[in-house]
């Protein structure tokens, strides 16, 4: 037999040539963008993604948290035609995923936080950026809206130097930003140790280990060297260098709601407090202004121990009422436990890690790849639950829910 002759029995699977794309189209979920990214990216950046605080018992107890749950499923449903969008905070999101502020990111691919931004703005869904965000805010505003993103978030840090706090806030609502996140569980730093091991330090500095990963990970270090130098691009000089924990040590340890008040006061648009894990101090947040809550652990990354914040998004919306937003992170993976967290009362899940695997593995393009697979397993995961939409989810979702 010859090659015509076997060509003519299999189909011959074009060959993609473009080396992201081919890797990328591998990935067909999170822990494989995850993977990937690890075997890419040097350790103490990987590690710094990855990692958490003290034993990483919060974060493992965030995916648990979201695992535990089974579903109940309706059939003998019409699920030919179902509508994923949703509102949030007045806005109509194609699905209720949101991305949440992650510091650095430059130092994870050097399109950073604009590569997030515009992924995020093509399907319609909100970028949040950080206090310790390597991208200026006039330029991440530029050159996301260049794009089409209309819906840029700010996360503050409350800094000790107040008037520098007011700064970035006036330059977020000059620069067109519509919401106001203003995280509350950093006073002071979450220990970890992943990154004491391997002496992380903004910039990264040459040391001998540092040489050795670039050896074996020269692409990495390749794109940076071609790149701007990272820099904490919204904060003034004393904030450029040194560890994760002398940064954290310019944040405010007094945080009260008479500061969200003040913030309120100034701030034009929504203001979302991020970070309470209860409902009583989600009600505080509520009454000093806040037009909602995003419950979360960061991620696992301070308070080691801490409850996952899926399992208090029923009791928090119970006592806030319908009017309030509440949104949801730490663990979300993939499109079941966004629909976990609607069935349960969130109005959007935010996701942290999982879109900087994306980052990692393969740059923006990584980041597309991210979104579609959530998109896909989130519109499967309602079909096969039989749910037509969001807001059906959100109402019905109870009865689909139990936990073992
Ligand atoms: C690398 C990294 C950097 C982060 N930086 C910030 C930050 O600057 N500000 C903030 O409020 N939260 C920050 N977070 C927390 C995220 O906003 C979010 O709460 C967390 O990632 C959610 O958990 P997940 O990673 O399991 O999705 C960071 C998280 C990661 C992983």
């Amino acid at each position: 037999m010859n090659i015509a002759e076997i060509r003519q029995l299999i189909r011959m699977k074009p060959v993609e040539r473009d080396i992201v794309k081919r890797r990328l189209g591998r990935c067909y979920s999170v822990a494989d963008l995850r993977r990937s990214a690890k075997l890419l990216i040097p350790r103490p950046v990987f590690d710094y993604v990855d990692g958490a605080a003290d034993d990483e018992l919060s974060m493992a107890g965030n995916l648990r948290a979201f695992r535990r749950w089974q579903f109940r499923p309706n059939e003998l449903v019409d699920v030919a035609r179902i509508d994923t969008s949703t509102q949030v905070l007045g806005r109509t999101h194609s699905l209720p995923l949101g991305m949440a502020p992650t510091g650095y990111s430059r130092m994870m691919h050097p399109d950073g936080e604009i590569a997030v931004a515009r992924a995020a703005g093509r399907r319609n869904l909100p970028y949040t950026l950080s206090t310790m965000g390597t991208t200026s805010i006039e330029d991440l505003a530029t050159a996301a809206q260049a794009t089409g993103q209309d819906d840029l978030w700010f996360q503050l840090y409350m800094l000790k130097d107040r008037a520098l706090t007011q700064e970035l806030v006036q330059r977020a609502a000059t620069s067109g930003f519509r919401v106001l996140v203003v995280t509350v569980d950093t006073t002071v730093t979450g220990f970890r140790i992943r990154d004491e091991h391997n002496g992380l330090v903004i910039p990264p500095e040459l040391t001998v280990s540092t040489i050795a990963s670039i050896g074996s990970r020269p692409a990495y270090w390749m794109r940076m060297l071609r790149n701007p130098a990272i820099t904490f691009a919204n904060l003034p000089p004393d904030f450029q260098s040194g560890t994760v924990a002398s940064g954290v040590a310019k944040f405010s340890p007094t945080i009260t709601p008479d500061d969200i008040a003040v913030l309120r006061a100034h701030w034009p648009g929504k203001l979302i407090v991020k970070g309470p894990l209860g409902a009583a101090d989600a009600q505080r947040a509520i009454e000093a202004g806040a037009d909602g809550v995003q419950l979360s652990n960061h991620g696992g990354r301070q308070l080691d121990r801490a409850i996952a914040p899926i399992d208090l998004v029923a009791e928090v919306r119970e006592a806030l009422g319908d009017g309030p937003c509440v949104l949801v992170d730490s663990g979300i993976r993939h499109g079941a436990d966004l629909a976990v967290a609607m069935a349960l009362g969130a109005d959007a899940g935010m996701i942290g890690r999982s879109y900087l695997y994306g980052l990692m593995a393969g740059g923006e393009p990584g980041v597309d790849r991210v979104l579609d697979l959530l998109a896909d397993q989130f519109t499967r995961t309602m079909q096969l639950l039989g749910v037509t939409s969001v807001a059906e989810l959100r109402k019905h979702g109870r009865e689909l829910l139990t936990r073992p």
